[in-house]
Order: structure tokens, then C-alpha cells, then sequence
């Protein structure tokens, strides 16, 4: 008679129900749990389908189920047995509750030793212990309920990309750096000692050199890498599924890219998302949201007050105004009282200051006016016209912030989304897509002194905004937008430029000489000398699509292996030191750390 260990499985450990009942079968998997009831055994066998009841009856069976008693947690099995139907011992509970399998024979196939990490739904264990212990954190369920549904995910973009005419290009991962605003991640050159090659922060100019080419519609889900400081919805290794297109109009875009998701809502969370998605220009976000990716699930819009209060008896506003700053304001309903003095100074205050304001002024509004440290500087007058430009009445709680307008924007509009989750403002289950379009071509920045490309330095400004290349390049406005979901960037893309002379343009708007854009991008300049054609595109977050499928705030629980926020691997124990011989044979030699 055969072994166990060479049989194969009949069905797995999520499989079998009443109808099943009588057969022989034979089950491989893990021990989720174990419980002896003097003389008869009961495991929960799991594997990821779901886990079976089996039951030992090694006193009536004698001898060979003796060894039963030596199973622990997490050893992995083979059973063979009968199935039995569980009659009223029925469990409701469990797909496979209805039966259970009275074994005739088994083999252990692999011990275990004791866990450091319990494998249950909800794990205690600290997330040091969890990522070094990966293999086992994944066999939690809904570890492996979330990498299931990425696989899902990603069958379903290919399926509808390719359904839609896109094909499907491998772009290399040893190449040269294309600028996506972050620092690269560099692989020395054996064979060309002294010159590196960087990891791609997107597949950016690969994609637009395809289109010169003439594939006309590409994608990829593709590995992307940026050293840039982590977050939770961030990871140096992240990945895309990038696309472009030729002969596009933005209109085109929306409306393939909105079907994409429109596509996975549906099929992934039987979500029927209503299209087309709202559209807001990127200066409508700013000035009533604060932030490039706005949360449209509440209000707590922010109102400019600046000519309200400019000449008002309290001095920092109206010195902000004289100094040509600004203030702004949101008005948060509070019928309970929540935001009292000492909540605001705890809370709301430092949030602000982590933004850079240097104060944080609130007024609640009763009946009798304003209550405020501040309330003695605006007359009943000045009070009831702020209440009206915020919509504003009795038991809210109005916060200002004045300053230079990226501190208010910056301070408000994160304020907001705090404030939202802290006073249950949102909806539970609400998907808000919305465009957020016409973002600048260039932002100032203040490190540099220069201006820097808001998205990447291939967008194509607006036709009637290409002279401002030169004359007033921070009023220039780009063919530039990003898919947000929840104030969450999920995606951003642009029109590109096809016209080399442009593309010469923003290089030297962005202080980058000609001497050094042949140098870092001569082969782009080239491709596009000789018959480019109007091409755009986008590229989605996989990994944040997932975690708002997912309904978890944390990256590293859609990627099976993640980094942390030090970018570290806890498992392998990335990065770590590499022999002389292998640094000598790669020209490269290490400087004491300062
Ligand atoms: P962008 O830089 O906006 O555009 O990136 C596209 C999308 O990728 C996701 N993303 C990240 N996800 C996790 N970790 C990160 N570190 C990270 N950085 C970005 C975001 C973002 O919206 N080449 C252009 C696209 C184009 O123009 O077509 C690009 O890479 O969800
Ligand atoms: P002060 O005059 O510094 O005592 O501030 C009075 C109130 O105004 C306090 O509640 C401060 O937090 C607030 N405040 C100070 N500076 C600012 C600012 N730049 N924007 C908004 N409120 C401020």
C-alpha cells in the first residue's frame, strides 16, 4: 500500500460537505488546533481553502493512532478516513461544519517547532516578530485573503487592459534613472567599474519610447523603486500597473481608466461605482480641500477669510493679511461638545504645528456669539459674517489658521481629514472617486531654489500655457491628473510631450543645462526627433488599490514581503554587509560610516 506522503490528496481541507458523506478521503495540511478528549483526538486541519474536524478514536483504533497523541500546532498531516455526517453536531458555523473525518490512517510530514507567532485571525504578536517570522504571519487568514485577492486583482487588469487593445511589455529593471521626484536606488557596474546602473522609479520613459515605436496602447504591472522616506502607504519596492497610449485626448483617459476601476469595484467588491467620477481642478482642491488628493466624503471645506478679518483688532490675522499671507477656516459641527479648549491644545494644535502653523485660533459659536480667547477682537458684525462665509451656526467650532498659504493649505486641509474620523463624519463603505486635473507644471522649491516639476518633467503643459515655459512658469498649468479615491492618490498620469523642442523648454525652465538633458535623456530627445506621435497615459498604486479593497491602513499587509519603515527586510535581514572579494570585483569600496 502506498504512503500517505505519496498519495495524492482527494479534496482539500475547504472542501468536503454532507454529500460527501461515507467516502474514503484523504486530506494534507496544517494543525490549526488540537484538543484530546481522553481516548479520541479532535484536529482542525487547515490548509488555505478552509480547515476539516478530523477525529482519532486511537482507543478504539489501538496502536496506530497512538502516535496522534505527539501532534502539536502547526505539524503538517496527511489523514486518510471515512467522512461521517455530523448529524445535530452540525457546525453552522464553517463551510465543512456538516462532516468530519474518522481517521483510519495517518502520517506525520513535518514537526513543528513551538511558534513564535500564534496563527490566528487576529495576531497580538508585535509586527517585529510578525515580519521576521513571515511564512508564518502569512498563514493567517486574512493575510492570505488579501494576497488572493491581489492575484484577483491583477487577472482581472490584465484581462480587461488586453480585452481594450493594451499589450502587455516587459520594460527593464537595470537601467538608467528617470526622474519621479525620489532618489534612486543604484546597482554598480561589474564590468564598467565606476558607472551604476539605477533601479526605475517607473517605467516612465520606456513606456513613451514603446509609443514612438508604434504599440499604441501598452501596460505593465511593474516593480517600481524609490529611496525616499516610507510611510504606511509607502515601500521602496512598490508596484504599478502602468499604461500609455497614443493619439489620446485627456477625455479618452478618463473614461478607459474609470472603466478599469469601475471593473475591479464591481468585480471585486460587487460595487457598482457611479461614472463618470467627478472632476475638480487641482486649484479647487487646494483652496477648498487644502491638499492635492481630496476626501469628498464630508464637507469641513475650507473658506478663505483673509478679507473679513484684514483689518480686525487681532494682529496675527490682520498682519498675516497685511504681510500677503492668508486665513483660512473650517467650521466643524459639534452638538456634543467634543472639541473643548483643552482637547484643541492637546490634539488639533501640535497636528497643526506638525504642518507649520504657529498657532491654531478657534471659536465656538452659541447663542450669545462667539466663545474664544480671540472673540473680544471681532464685533457681532465681523462674527456673523465669518459664520456665514462657513456655513456656520450654532455648536460649531470654527479653526483658523493664518500664515503663508502652503502652511494653511498644508494645516487645514490635514486638520480636516482628522477631524472627519474623529467626529464620524465618514461613511462607512463610501467610495469616492474623484479627477483631480490641471495641476501646475512646476512647483517652487524652497530646498533648491528652483523650480521643480509638480509631476515629471515629460508632462505636457497646456497648449495656451507653453509660453509661460519661460515668462511665468508658476502660472503654467499642465495636461496632468491623478485618480483619487477617499483622499488617496491611487493614480496620476499626464499627456505627454511629444515635441523635442518642448521638451528642450521644461528641461531649461527646470535649470537642467542642454549640456546635461543630452546626457541624462539624449536618447529620449532622439526618439522623439523622429516621428513621435501625441501619447499619454497613467499608473495606478497595485498596492494602495489593495489596501483600500482591503479595508487596512497599512501597506505591508498587501505585499507578501514587505520592508519597513527603516527599509529593512526582517525576514532576510536586507540590507546587510557583502564580502571585499564581491565589493573589489564591483570597484566599489566603503567609507567608514560618519
Ligand atoms: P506617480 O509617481 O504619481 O506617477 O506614481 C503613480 C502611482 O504609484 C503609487 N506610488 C506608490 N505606491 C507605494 N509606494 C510608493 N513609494 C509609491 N509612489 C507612488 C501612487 C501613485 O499614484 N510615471 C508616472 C505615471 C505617469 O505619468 O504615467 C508615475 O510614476 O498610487
Ligand atoms: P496669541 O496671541 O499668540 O496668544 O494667540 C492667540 C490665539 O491665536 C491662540 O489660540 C493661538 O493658537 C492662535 N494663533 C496664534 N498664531 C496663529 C496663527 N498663525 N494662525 C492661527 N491662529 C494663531
Amino acid at each position: 500500500m502506498a504512503t500517505l506522503a505519496q498519495s495524492t490528496r482527494s479534496h482539500t481541507c475547504g472542501e468536503l460537505r454532507r454529500t460527501h458523506a461515507g467516502q474514503t478521503v484523504i486530506l494534507k495540511g496544517w494543525v490549526k488546533a488540537w484538543r484530546d478528549h481522553g481516548g479520541c483526538l479532535f484536529i482542525d486541519l487547515r490548509d488555505r481553502y478552509g480547515f476539516t474536524q478530523v477525529v482519532f478514536d486511537y482507543a478504539k483504533a489501538g496502536q496506530t493512532l497512538n502516535e496522534a497523541t505527539s501532534i502539536r500546532d502547526e505539524y503538517v498531516l496527511a489523514v486518510e478516513g471515512h467522512v461521517v455526517d455530523r448529524g445535530d453536531n452540525a457546525n453552522q458555523n464553517i463551510p465543512t461544519g456538516e462532516i468530519e473525518i474518522a481517521v483510519t490512517r495517518f502520517e506525520i510530514l513535518s514537526k513543528a517547532a513551538p511558534l513564535p507567532v500564534q496563527i490566528s485571525d487576529k495576531s497580538d504578536a508585535n509586527e517585529t516578530t510578525r515580519l521576521k517570522h513571515r511564512y508564518l504571519d502569512l498563514r493567517r487568514k486574512p493575510l492570505q485573503d488579501i494576497l488572493i485577492m491581489r492575484h484577483q486583482v491583477n487577472q482581472i487588469v490584465r484581462r480587461h487592459l488586453s480585452d481594450n487593445g493594451f499589450l502587455e511589455i516587459e520594460t527593464p529593471v537595470l537601467t538608467k534613472s528617470t526622474p519621479e521626484g525620489a532618489r534612486d536606488f543604484l546597482v554598480p557596474s561589474r564590468m564598467h567599474g565606476g558607472q551604476f546602473y539605477a533601479l526605475p522609479q517607473s517605467p516612465q520613459l520606456f513606456k513613451q519610447i514603446l509609443m514612438v515605436s508604434g504599440f499604441d496602447r501598452y501596460f505593465q504591472i511593474v516593480r517600481c523603486f524609490r529611496d525616499e522616506d516610507l510611510r504606511n502607504d509607502r515601500q521602496p519596492e512598490f508596484t504599478q500597473i502602468d499604461c500609455e497610449l497614443s493619439f489620446p485626448t485627456e477625455e479618452m483617459i478618463f473614461e478607459i481608466f474609470e472603466d478599469l476601476v469601475v471593473t475591479l469595484w464591481k468585480e471585486i467588491k460587487g460595487i457598482d461605482v457611479p461614472r463618470p467620477f467627478p472632476r475638480m481642478s487641482y486649484d479647487h482642491a487646494m483652496d477648498k480641500y487644502g491638499v492635492d488628493a481630496p476626501d469628498t466624503r464630508f464637507e469641513l471645506l475650507l473658506e478663505d477669510v483673509g478679507d473679513l478679518v484684514s483689518d480686525c483688532g487681532f494682529k496675527v490675522f490682520a498682519g498675516t493679511i497685511q504681510n500677503g499671507g492668508m486665513v483660512k477656516a473650517i467650521a466643524v459641527p459639534d452638538p456634543e461638545q467634543k472639541l473643548s479648549r483643552s482637547y484643541i491644545d492637546k490634539n488639533l494644535v501640535p497636528l497643526a504645528g506638525t504642518y507649520g502653523a504657529k498657532g491654531l485660533a478657534w471659536a465656538r459659536i452659541t447663542a450669545d456669539g462667539w466663545k474664544s480667547p480671540i472673540a473680544k477682537f471681532f464685533d457681532a458684525d465681523l462674527q456673523s459674517s465669518i459664520n456665514e462665509r462657513l456655513g456656520a451656526s450654532e455648536n460649531h467650532v470654527l479653526l483658523f489658521v493664518a500664515d503663508k498659504k502652503t502652511v494653511v493649505n498644508a494645516a487645514l486641509g490635514n486638520l480636516r481629514k482628522r477631524l472627519a474620523t474623529e467626529m464620524g463624519l465618514i461613511a462607512e463603505n463610501t467610495y469616492n472617486f474623484v479627477w483631480v486635473h490641471t495641476f501646475p507644471v512646476f512647483d517652487w522649491s524652497e530646498e533648491e531654489s528652483r523650480w521643480v516639476s509638480t509631476h515629471h518633467p515629460f508632462t505636457s503643459p497646456r497648449p495656451e500655457d507653453i509660453d509661460k515655459l519661460e515668462n511665468d512658469p508658476g502660472n503654467a498649468y499642465a495636461e496632468a491628473y491623478d485618480m483619487v479615491l477617499n483622499g488617496n492618490e491611487i493614480g496620476g498620469g499626464s499627456i505627454r510631450i511629444h515635441r523635442p523642442e518642448i521638451q528642450e523648454r521644461v528641461f531649461r525652465a527646470l535649470g537642467i543645462s542642454d549640456e546635461e538633458a543630452r546626457l541624462k535623456f539624449g536618447f529620449l530627445l532622439d526618439a522623439l526627433k523622429y516621428g513621435a506621435p501625441p501619447h499619454g497615459g497613467i499608473a495606478f498604486g497595485v498596492d494602495r488599490i489593495i489596501m483600500l479593497l482591503a479595508g487596512t491602513n497599512s501597506i505591508r499587509d498587501v505585499i507578501a514581503f514587505p520592508k519597513t519603515t527603516q527599509g529593512n527586510c526582517l525576514m532576510t535581514e536586507a540590507p546587510s554587509p557583502v564580502d571585499d572579494a564581491q565589493l573589489s570585483e564591483l570597484h566599489v569600496k566603503v567609507r567608514e560610516k560618519e
